[in-house]
């Protein structure tokens, strides 16, 4: 078969050379793979990508076609060979030459320091120890052995003595040599490190799954483990694992370097992966600067790591200090507080948010989570328990990362009870007692009783009214609203304006200068703008923007209540679920008495005279997109322009209104995504008549 049969276009082999043609294949073939495993180490081990991907598979894809015609050509260390054989039923068990150890812990710096002195008294030093210092990765400890330089398999750690034969799975894995880079490989060579998953390829792949309606992981760990016990190797392919070495077991027919940090300078050598961030250090203060410098990258590193790893790093030290039960003397994990941890679901309650939004929250069995003591972790919203499968009476693994809320991740299946309860949303809010609705559309269940009967609401819209973007009255937090309301001083906000030195000062620890700062800034904020009082009133899908541009376009108060909802959607930066929000607000008496006295009670802004003038569409801009039902794209648009408004090609913030026919494009995604409202023919000659009356 010619070159021209298998690639058309290609022209990368001189059909002309004075080889045979299996000699030209061959040839063909080792240089595609040598190719083909430099760019992989350079991408997956040196992280300095050489070739664009599309370059990669297309000469991945050479290959897979000359070894397909010529299989006498495959070899073990092909790239197209990472793949293979068929599901299995099992992984079987595989006996450790050595022991895969474990490791013990450090949590403080005492505990650094007395290693430190345990070992100079063990190695009678008087001078500083020398430390190999290195990452304790989040993953899973795997052993490769490679014989004469092949990877011949690849085990789990087990419990230490047996693993688990994984070969299969391995060879998937891009930055581990199939065959070690060179030519004098040591008869046997056990290395040991780490397979974990980079954060955001945890990210995609749960993206995916949640996509595909699979399995959710908690967790990068979990999410490598998971991958690396798939039975159909496949599957493992194409879920992005990476691996870093970071120990030795058997070795045979070559020489054991000297250290620690030589062992690692010898495998990249090898063109095995190590992980960059090591170094060699002395003493105890040289371990402790290590941990500091890596606590503060912690964040910004590619994969997760629970701690760092400080080991003697002369090999003759190692082997002097030996072992106790199984974990090695030479070694310790300085680890950091636990972001994630383990406990059990007591039961699975509700609270209720400012605008009534219900959200279920687990309470814990009392659990350490990164220092702190958890007790609650948020389970978001009611489709996520179930999408989680979250139950009371799990054990579940909660995480706690820097000041966000606590979150369950995932219960553990082999330990959920056969009673395990599944969580049922409350048919009534547990504050105020009012039915809990939730709307078709909505991912979220709301209190219906709105802030007048419900006090989580209250309490909410309060703060909310007060915060500095609304009202910007000093001196409220949390507490005092609390306080207020738990005491039934207030009600409303315009309750607030009532308040006096007397009932303020009444109140625990408010002393009497805090009292008056507060009535001070009370009197100060009656002074105020339309736009922040449209935002204060917390109107749902009504934000700072939206509250900004109903103030500028109606001008005055008035104007908005009494405003239709064909009025409203001619706002900037209102649509059809916020003009419904604002006419709902609008329609409920209370809202409107609760206004009322917020004016009674003095609050005052300037005003303007609306900028609505005699036609509503006056300074619209309508673009117009797609073939209309009856009208010519000409005279849609005189019909415009007689009404004031203008016409034009292209769709801006700035547009009013984008007129959609048959087969719109881009001009009709573009209006979709700034939010600009779209309208039909019919709608636009409803728009065009209503203006004529
Ligand atoms: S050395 C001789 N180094 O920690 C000690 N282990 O608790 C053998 N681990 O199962 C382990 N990063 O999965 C070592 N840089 C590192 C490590 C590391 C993570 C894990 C490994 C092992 C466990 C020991």
């Amino acid at each position: 078969m010619a070159q021209s049969d298998l690639f058309p276009g290609s022209a990368q082999i001189d059909a002309s050379a004075a080889v045979t043609e299996a000699d030209d294949w061959q040839a063909r073939s080792k240089w595609l793979r040598a190719e083909l495993n430099r760019h992989s180490h350079a991408y997956y081990v040196l992280d300095n990508p050489t070739i664009p991907d599309a370059e990669y598979d297309k000469l991945f894809r050479e290959l897979q076609a000359i070894e397909e015609a010529h299989p006498d050509l495959i070899t073990s260390d092909s790239p197209t060979q990472r793949v293979g054989g068929a599901a299995l039923s099992q992984f079987p068990p595989v006996r450790h030459s050595l022991p895969m150890l474990s490791i013990n812990n450090g949590f403080s710096e005492s505990d650094i320091i007395a290693f430190d002195r345990r070992t100079r008294e063990a190695l009678k030093v008087d001078g500083e120890v020398e430390y190999a210092t290195e990452l304790k990765f989040d993953g899973l400890a795997i052993n490769l052995r490679y014989e004469n330089g092949m990877l011949v398999q690849a085990a789990t750690r087990g419990d230490g003595a047996t693993g688990e034969n994984v070969t299969a799975n391995i060879r998937t894995i891009r930055g581990i040599p199939l065959r070690l880079h060179t030519d004098h490989p040591p008869k046997v060579i056990d290395v040991r490190g780490e397979v974990l998953m980079f954060k955001s390829d945890f990210i995609k792949l749960n993206a995916r799954q949640r996509e595909s309606g699979q399995k959710i992981f908690a967790n990068p760990r979990n999410a490598a483990a998971g991958s690396l016990r798939q039975l159909d190797p496949s599957i493992t392919s194409r879920r992005a694992l990476r691996f870093f070495a970071y120990g030795i077991g058997v070795l045979e027919d070559a020489e054991m370097p000297a250290s620690h940090a030589g062992l690692l300078d010898w495998y990249v050598q090898l063109g095995i992966p190590i992980c960059d961030e090591r170094a060699v250090v002395r003493g105890a203060q040289g371990l402790l600067n290590f941990f500091n410098s890596i606590a503060e990258k912690r964040k910004q590193l590619l994969y997760e790591i629970d701690g760092v790893v400080y080991k003697v790093n002369r090999l003759v030290d190692q082997k002097k200090l030996g072992f106790v039960s199984r974990a090695p003397r030479f070694a310790l994990a300085h680890k950091f507080p636990a972001e994630e941890a383990m406990t059990v679901v007591q039961d699975i309650g509700v609270q209720v948010g400012r605008t009534g939004a219900i959200t279920p929250v687990a309470r814990l069995a009392p659990v350490s989570v990164g220092g702190v003591v958890v007790t609650n972790a948020t389970l978001h919203n009611e489709d996520e328990v179930r999408r989680k499968d979250i139950r009371i009476g799990d054990t579940v693994i909660v995480r706690r990362a820097g000041d966000v809320i606590p979150e369950v991740m995932a219960f553990v299946p082999e330990l959920r009870p056969a009673d395990a309860r599944e969580f049922v949303m409350p048919t009534a809010c547990p504050v105020c007692g009012s039915p809990i609705v939730r709307l078709e559309e909505e991912a979220i269940a709301r209190c219906s009783g709105g802030w007048v009967k419900c006090a989580a609401q209250r309490k909410g819209g309060l703060l909310h009214f007060v915060s500095r973007r609304a009202m910007d009255i000093e001196g409220f937090g949390d507490q005092l609203i609390e306080q207020l309301v738990d005491k039934h001083v207030i009600k409303t906000a315009a309750d607030l304006y009532k308040l006096g030195f007397a009932s303020l000062a009444e109140l625990d620890r408010m002393a009497d200068k805090s009292a008056q700062n507060i009535l001070n800034a009370l009197e100060k904020s009656k002074s105020t703008t339309l736009a922040r009082f449209i935002y204060a009133l917390g109107i749902r899908h009504v934000g700072e923007s939206t509250a900004k541009e109903l103030a500028r376009h109606f001008g005055n108060l008035d104007a908005l209540l009494h405003a239709t909802e064909e009025q409203l959607l001619e706002v900037a930066d209102v649509g059809p679920v916020v003009a419904r929000s604002i006419m709902t607000f609008l329609a409920d008496p209370l809202n409107l008495e609760l206004i009322e006295q917020l004016r009674a009670a003095g609050i005052v802004w300037p005003e303007n005279t609306p900028e609505r003038n005699h036609s509503l569409l006056a300074g619209k801009t309508f673009v117009l997109t797609g073939t209309l039902p009856t009208l010519s794209r000409e005279a849609a648009a005189e019909m415009i322009e007689a009404e004031g408004g203008k016409v034009s090609g292209s769709v801006s913030k700035k547009t009013g209104y984008v007129v959609a026919g048959a087969d719109a494009g881009s001009k009709l995604a573009k209006a979709q995504e700034l939010g600009i409202p779209i309208i039909d023919e019919a709608a636009l000659l409803q728009l065009l008549s209503q203006n004529k009356q």
